[in-house]
């Protein structure tokens, strides 16, 4: 039984960032140039079939009103990104409507008190670049730090800081293991092979970046999650999940903080330098349980679970697991560089959990910049329902609800709560207060 005592107050640095973080993709609509677009005109791909179609609507220009709801509830930051097909339209060709959209998106978060953070690719590619080889091309490096010098070029003026890539960890996974991504492969030998380039691709952008805007600062974004071992008592299992947990979790921190890439992968560390990087993006959803029975053939013998005792969301997507939040943050802040949380959040379409999630996950954060750790900021994913890949519209992230078929907006109870929260900066005693049954009826 949770209890409204279990909500202690907890408070943030002065100047912490606030916000919420959104992707191209997924909010923008009518993108026909990338190779998700392309991707999910395939019946079958999409668990809904549907497309992402007019997604948010933010291309018709809702994302003002988007944004205004941000910035009235608070917030001080926003987290988008930008659509490489979009703005390149060809290798040789800049596109003016592109550009006119995303300075008027910048323009209007500065307008608003909303401070940008630009992801420069967050999982799609130009419809060019996939025929040219995407990440395992040969011009791949090229191509992305031309097109982060253009975009620095059109748009320094207006950002000062810069995500390179969105988790592309889970990218190469969904895309070169599981197949769920384009261009759906299943090859192990690819997938490291796209992870080699992109990590030289983001030292390459971080370079870019600097030579042109040398005010701005550029990170990485990556996707962590709590891997703990499914049967703790054999040795060997736990020896490889621990190896495992490494490759998914430290592969990108190991390349662009220590410049090379962990031990093992058969790839020279040419275009990786230390400390390619002014902060890190840490994304973190859920912990998982891992196991190994090598006798079982199904997915090469790989066990996965959710903590048991952990509250799940509706879909069984994300584990409610604050205490895998809290090694995840202590384990990044062995990393040394400063951090901010570019993602962190839950599907949950009736907001059951999310309240207690965005509470209990804020404290973990608050806890770890007490035990001395440097937390710039918080951005929950996400700011309004939106196109959740593969899962189409059947994972519910907003904290404000939107109707796909409509794009009407409803605030959802949490959006009220994170409004408090960052008018706070913190979660006051007189929140624990006015929200601790909120916080409890939510289990
Ligand atoms: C993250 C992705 C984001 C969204 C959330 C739910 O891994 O970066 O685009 O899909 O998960």
């Amino acid at each position: 039984m949770t209890t409204p005592q279990q909500f202690p107050p907890f408070s943030f640095p002065e100047g912490f960032l606030w916000g919420t973080a959104t992707s191209a993709h997924q909010v923008e609509g009518g993108d026909a140039r990338s190779n998700w677009h392309a991707w999910e005109q395939t019946p079958g791909r999409i668990l809904d079939g549907s497309t992402s179609g007019r997604a948010c609507g933010w291309r018709e220009g809702l994302w003002r009103e988007d944004l205004d709801r941000a910035a009235a509830g608070g917030q001080n930051a926003h987290r988008c990104s930008f659509e490489w097909s979009r703005l390149q339209p060809t290798p040789d060709t800049w596109d003016d409507d592109g550009i006119r959209f995303y300075r008027e998106l910048l323009e209007g978060m500065h307008a608003r008190g909303l401070r940008p953070l630009v992801t420069l690719h967050h999982y799609t590619d130009p419809q060019w670049f996939e025929a040219e080889g995407g990440w395992l091309g040969r011009r791949a490096v090229q191509r992305f730090s031309d097109y982060t010098a253009g975009v620095i070029e059109r748009f320094g003026d207006l950002c000062r800081d810069w995500c390179t890539f969105n988790e592309p960890n889970a990218l190469v996974l969904q895309s070169y293991v599981g197949g769920y991504y384009p261009p759906g492969k299943r090859n192990i030998f690819q997938a490291v092979g796209a992870a080699v380039h992109i990590a030289r691709a983001h030292t390459a952008a971080f370079d870019v970046i600097h030579r042109l805007a040398p005010q701005a600062r550029a990170g990485i974004v990556v996707l962590h999650y709590d891997i703990r071992p499914m049967y703790p008592e054999r040795k060997g299992n736990v020896r490889l999940i621990g190896l495992l947990s490494r490759l998914v979790n430290d592969f990108f921190a190991d390349a662009v903080i220590r410049g090379r890439f962990p031990a093992g992968i058969p790839f020279s560390s040419r275009g990786l330098r230390p400390s390619a990087l002014d902060f890190y993006g840490l994304n973190y959803y859920t912990g998982v349980e891992l196991g190994w029975r090598p006798w079982t053939k199904r997915h090469l013998g790989f066990r996965f679970r959710y903590p048991s005792d952990a509250p799940r969301s509706d879909s069984g997507l994300v584990a409610h697991y604050p205490e895998g939040f809290r090694r995840v943050l202590d384990h990044v802040a062995g990393y040394g560089v400063p951090v901010i949380i570019t993602e962190n959040g839950i599907d949950d379409p009736d907001g059951r959990l999310r309240p207690r999630y965005l509470v209990a996950h804020l404290r973990e954060a608050a806890e770890a910049i007490g035990r001395g750790m440097r937390i710039e900021g918080y951005f929950h994913w996400s700011l309004v329902d939106n196109f959740e890949w593969e899962k189409g519209w059947t994972h519910r992230f907003g904290l404000w609800e939107m109707d796909p078929a409509t794009l009407a907006r409803r605030e959802r109870r949490s959006a009220r709560l994170y409004a408090s929260i960052c008018r706070a900066n913190g979660f006051p005693e007189h929140l624990a207060r006015e929200y601790g049954t909120m916080l409890c009826d939510t289990e």
